[in-house]
């Protein structure tokens, strides 16, 4: 089964058992400055998971694409990529583990038709620091689950991974105990590393078993589920979220006990398929084109594997994220984009791909999804235009930077060297290693890393400085068209009435999109004023307070903000107001904003405005 036939199964397994299905939300988490993309499919769902009430009620199911920019490094091997889809169902408040865990048993066995005897699974251990016992009402369910299927599931205790590899797993057993390490999950992972506010809870993780591969003693003395070797695979994890953090750093039981399931999409297609190469199943059509546009073969050799392997994940997230609006950059997520498509090309030389073809790439990804995510192919066409203008971008400096790089002489290029290549030239550090290995030399990557270190220190702090004439670079774009952001929400609340809210944002170098809730078309003259009342308050200079209130005294005192319930008690809001003491927007936010108004230069535009969905309109706005 591919892709396409096992998320529609899911989807249709839990809408039978009364889920509704809810569309993934976008990479790019919407209010949240937290974090830059969406990792995981509860991110979107928080608010949810703490009280707040979905309109779609209390079962929820979905394909959340995810991107984990912090895997980017490890794509070249048989399971890591950046871009996957996390398969969901949600209990908010509803069910929990008793249905729960035959669910998804039922679903892999029957639905699937996997073979339980390759199934194995985790449950947590207890914790008495946390006060938390062990599940043991999981095991419970799991044991009668493989009892069904007349296989007598032995209980066993691994404790710390560590200790998995010491003593490994017995012949017969099938359920194991792990500790806060591996059967904890939260959005910050261990209960010690939660920040107070934060949700968790005990996970149990289902693994399935690639019989053809032999443990490799490189891991550890013994296999065991969680072990690195290959041979078992976590192909869903059902989080029982029941706990939130005190500030003192124990722990209270949430109002509702939840259920937040993560399946790896891409994993049970490994699964199903018999194969552990998640690249060669799930990017076959990459693949394909790149074989037919160079002279390679993918199963070659390891070397020519492990780029054809970099190239196939880079592409596929690089085509989601420029479908959703985030272009190459030298800041936030439009850096990733930029890492993404830099370091195929990088790799498409190292196959020797024809260089015109390479950002037809697209369309096999976007033929790929065209049925769940049918954007990708309406708007390929741009999709490739802007990889292209990037591969372009990347060849001019490149040949700059070769020139840098034959200057270089002894035996090891120094990290600030290594550190110029990239920063100036766009050299992928692992170019700069390759292109030394060529010339007998050595890349000082620790010096390479302390350098980055300093220069990320760096324009951290830079973007938090005034703007002192010249032209803003691009974060403080993006933070002069965040401000602007809440002026035109202030405007347009104004013009229209107190009941638009903030339905979604998100702002790139180019532009601001603003999502909001209003029943009907706005016209250019409400535009228009709303427009002024923005660039009024540029021209006016006011300053950009904040201050940290109680929540509900912000709610009371008629703060704007949506998602009230995903903050703690204590919100920091973000007022704008003038030297004669004007209010003109006071809002919910977690910055960054500019300081003053009179910093953001240009002219404030509002260049679009549609339907997003149903009762909700979408503008699109620039500084000119
Ligand atoms: N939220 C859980 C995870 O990401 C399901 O693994």
């Amino acid at each position: 089964m591919d892709l396409q036939e096992i998320r529609k199964k899911y989807l249709a397994y839990f809408e039978g058992n009364n889920h509704a299905v809810i569309p993934s939300a976008s990479l790019v988490p919407e209010n949240d400055p937290t974090t830059l993309f969406t990792g995981s499919g509860m991110q979107p769902l928080v608010p949810y998971l703490m009280g707040e009430k979905h309109p779609k009620g209390k079962r929820l199911t979905d394909s959340q694409k995810c991107f984990r920019s912090g895997d980017l490094e490890e794509v070249g091997d048989n399971r890591h990529t950046t871009f996957f889809e996390m398969l969901g169902n949600w209990s908010l408040g509803d069910y929990f583990k008793k249905e729960q865990l035959p669910w998804f048993f039922t679903f892999l066995t029957e639905e699937l038709g996997f073979d339980p005897k390759r199934l194995y699974v985790t449950v947590f251990e207890g914790d008495e620091k946390l006060g938390i016992g062990s599940d043991e009402d999981s095991v419970a369910v799991w044991k009668d689950l493989f009892k069904g299927k007349g296989i007598d599931a032995e209980v066993a205790k691994i404790g710390s991974e560590e200790n998995g590899g010491k003593r490994g797993m017995k012949e017969g057993e099938r359920i194991f105990y792990y500790d806060v390490d591996k059967n904890w999950w939260s959005r910050a992972g261990a209960p010690e590393k939660m920040p107070s506010g934060e949700i968790g809870g005990p996970d149990s993780e289902v693994f399935y078993e690639f019989t053809d591969i032999e443990h490799d003693t490189k891991y550890g003395e013994h296999c065991h589920p969680n072990c690195d070797c290959g041979r078992f695979l976590e192909i869903g994890n059902s989080v029982f979220i029941q706990y939130i953090k005190n500030e003192d750093g124990s722990f209270s039981e949430l109002p509702n006990k939840n259920v937040d399931f993560g399946g790896g999409l891409e994993r049970l297609v490994m699964a199903s398929t018999e194969s552990p190469d998640i690249i060669q199943v799930c990017h076959a059509p990459i693949i394909d084109f790149l074989e037919k546009n160079s002279e390679k073969r993918y199963d070659e050799s390891d070397e020519v594997k492990r780029a054809f392997r970099i190239i196939a994940d880079h592409m596929k997230a690089a085509v989601f994220l420029i479908t959703e609006g985030v272009h190459p950059s030298n800041t936030d997520q439009g850096y990733f984009v930029r890492r993404l498509i830099r370091r195929s090309v990088h790799f498409a030389d190292v196959l020797g791909v024809h260089g015109e073809g390479f950002a037809s790439v697209v369309e096999p990804v976007a033929e790929m999804y065209s049925d769940a995510y049918p954007a990708l192919k309406k708007q390929y066409k741009e999709t490739e235009a802007i990889i292209t203008e990037e591969e372009k971008k990347f060849r001019a400096t490149l040949a700059k930077g070769m020139k840098e790089f034959e200057k270089i002489d002894g035996k090891v290029v120094s990290g600030e060297k290594a550190f110029i290549l990239f920063s100036t030239y766009g050299f992928p550090f692992e170019m700069t290693v390759e292109l030394a290995t060529e010339k007998g030399m050595t890349v000082d990557e620790e010096g390479f890393q302390e350098k980055m270190k300093e220069h990320q220190e760096l324009s951290r702090a830079g973007s938090e400085q005034k703007f002192k004439g010249g032209l803003a670079d691009s974060s403080e774009t993006i933070t002069a068209l965040h401000t602007c952001t809440h002026l035109m929400l202030a405007g347009l609340r104004k013009y229209l009435g107190s009941e638009v809210h903030q339905a979604g944002s998100n702002i790139t170098e180019e532009r601001l999109r603003f999502d909001f809730t209003y029943p009907e078309k706005v016209e250019r003259d409400i535009l228009d004023k709303v427009e002024e009342y923005v660039n009024e308050a540029l021209k006016e200079q006011c300053e950009v307070q904040t201050e940290v209130m109680k929540k509900d005294d912000a709610r009371e005192n008629g703060v704007e903000g949506s998602f009230w319930d995903r903050y703690p008690d204590e919100v920091t809001v973000y007022t704008v107001r003038c030297s004669d003491g004007t209010v003109l927007s006071q809002e919910l936010c977690g910055g960054p904003h500019v300081k003053n108004t009179g910093d953001i230069i240009g002219t404030f535009k509002i260049k679009k405005e549609s339907s997003s969905s149903a009762g909700v309109r979408r503008v699109k706005a620039v500084l000119e």
